[in-house]
């Protein structure tokens, strides 16, 4: 099987070291890449918006198979694009994509499909904006309705800021804002890779969105992660898979526009039961890192199963019991606007039996020497018997690593370790 893979992050690094690993895999290329992943595929140059340009790469190199990794694509149509050519894709169509793309379409869906979720308002002027900021109290979760790269989302004890982070959404575009009630408890990310029909949910992973150590300093991408979760109910799986997974795919059906890809579903665990925090429509990420670390079934088959209406018939999957962490290496002022072209060594020094460093914003100079290139550079991952090994392996790991201004958290997965080790 030849395949494509769409997008050039840590997660598309995972997702095409996971397929280079398939025997069905002949011929592995990604569009755009980046540095580390040159070393398991091909690279092209694509603008990866262009579902015309990716979808004529495809049939340039006559692959068999396109997996599409970020949102932004798969909301501007590309997988349709992809598909429209004949060609087998990995992702969503553009209309089932705004489960992701409007944060007001996901909480329509999750009404009618019974999903239980933070009670919301969609707002569109002042007054309904401050009816909804007083209705629900501090802290207050404002949410710009469309695409905004994790920055959309303020949660806040301050009123004026709230109501000027709303403000600000009901000027951009989409010219609403969702308002909700404050979910407190601990986060789950749970990815279930579907056909449209059936669900097949994968291993639960937590993510840190905040830059610092201990959950302090401004919203990022994601700073690491961890699976699996010693401390979550043994149910909860099957749990989201029947209150959350199932029904959001029944109804994606019903309403005529299927989801077919991969859906992830953030979750609370609050003191009343599981809550949606929100959907995407593709991998997380550095969640993918981790699970992906874990998952043992060939994942070329499993992904092409799901883009092939197939699932129904797909084996078990196979998990490793190993547990897996990732910390993330971000630029100096991530999440800020970060500096680039800061060279990086210690790559080869960092790998080992239990360690590898999956590249996100990387790029080869002039000279071939890997420098950075985004804000977040590399997800150092690993994997031990339990969270407290794979936590030492990725830490051991990252110390081998420079690169000039760079931070990380060194808390990933420290407290769920400690309570793994009793
Ligand atoms: P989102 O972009 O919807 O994932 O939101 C980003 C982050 O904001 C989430 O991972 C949560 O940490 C936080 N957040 C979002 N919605 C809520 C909510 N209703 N209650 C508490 N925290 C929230
Ligand atoms: N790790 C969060 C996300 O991928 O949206």
């Amino acid at each position: 099987m030849k395949v494509l893979v769409i997008g050039g992050g840590a997660r598309e690094h995972a997702l095409c070291r996971s397929l280079s690993l398939d025997p069905d895999v002949t011929s592995l290329h990604c569009a755009p890449g980046n540095a580390g992943i040159a070393d398991v595929a091909e690279l092209h140059p694509v603008d990866v918006l262009d579902g015309a340009a990716v979808a004529a790469l495809a049939v340039n190199l006559g692959a068999d198979f396109v997996v599409v990794g970020p949102e932004a694509p798969l909301v501007a149509g590309v997988a349709d694009a992809v598909r429209a050519r004949g060609i087998d894709c990995f992702g969503p169509s553009g209309d089932a994509a705004q489960l992701e793309g409007s944060k007001a379409f996901a909480k329509d869906v999750m009404a009618a499909a019974g999903v239980p979720t933070a009670r919301s308002y969609v707002c569109a002027t002042a007054e309904e904006i401050d009816r909804a900021l007083d209705a629900f109290g501090a802290p207050y979760v404002v949410k710009d309705d469309g695409l905004a790269a994790g920055k959309g989302v303020v949660v806040t004890d301050d009123a004026t800021a709230a109501r000027e982070h709303a403000l600000a959404c009901v000027a951009a575009p989409s010219g609403r804002v969702v308002i909700e009630e404050y979910l407190d408890g601990p986060e789950v990310s749970l990815f279930a890779v579907t056909d449209g029909h059936t669900v097949v949910p994968l291993q639960p992973a937590q993510d840190f969105k905040r830059a610092l150590d201990g959950d302090e300093g401004p919203n990022t991408g994601g700073m690491g992660a961890y699976s699996p979760l010693p401390w979550a109910d043994p149910k909860l799986v099957d749990e989201v898979e029947r209150t959350v997974l199932q029904p959001t795919v029944d109804e994606m059906r019903r309403r005529g526009t299927p989801f077919a890809g991969l859906l992830y579903a953030g979750l609370a665990i609050t003191s009343r039961g599981v809550r949606v925090i929100e959907f995407n429509a593709r991998f997380g990420d550095p969640e993918t890192q981790v699970v992906l670390a874990r998952l043992r079934s060939p994942l070329a088959g499993l992904l092409r199963a799901a883009a092939t209406g197939q699932l129904a018939a797909y084996p078990a999957l196979r998990w490793s019991d190993d547990a897996a962490v990732t910390v993330v290496v971000a630029s100096h002022n991530y999440p800020g606007t970060p500096r680039t072209g800061d060279p990086i060594t210690g790559l080869a020094e960092a790998t080992s039996d239990s360690a590898y460093v999956l590249h996100a914003g990387t790029r080869l100079d002039e000279a071939g020497r890997v420098v950075s290139a985004g804000g977040r550079v590399l997800s150092v991952t690993a994997t031990g018997t339990d969270l407290a090994a794979a936590r030492t392996a990725a830490y051991a790991a990252l110390a081998a690593i420079r690169l000039d201004g760079a931070h990380h958290r060194s808390d990933i997965a420290a407290t769920a370790a400690g309570r793994s080790a009793g």
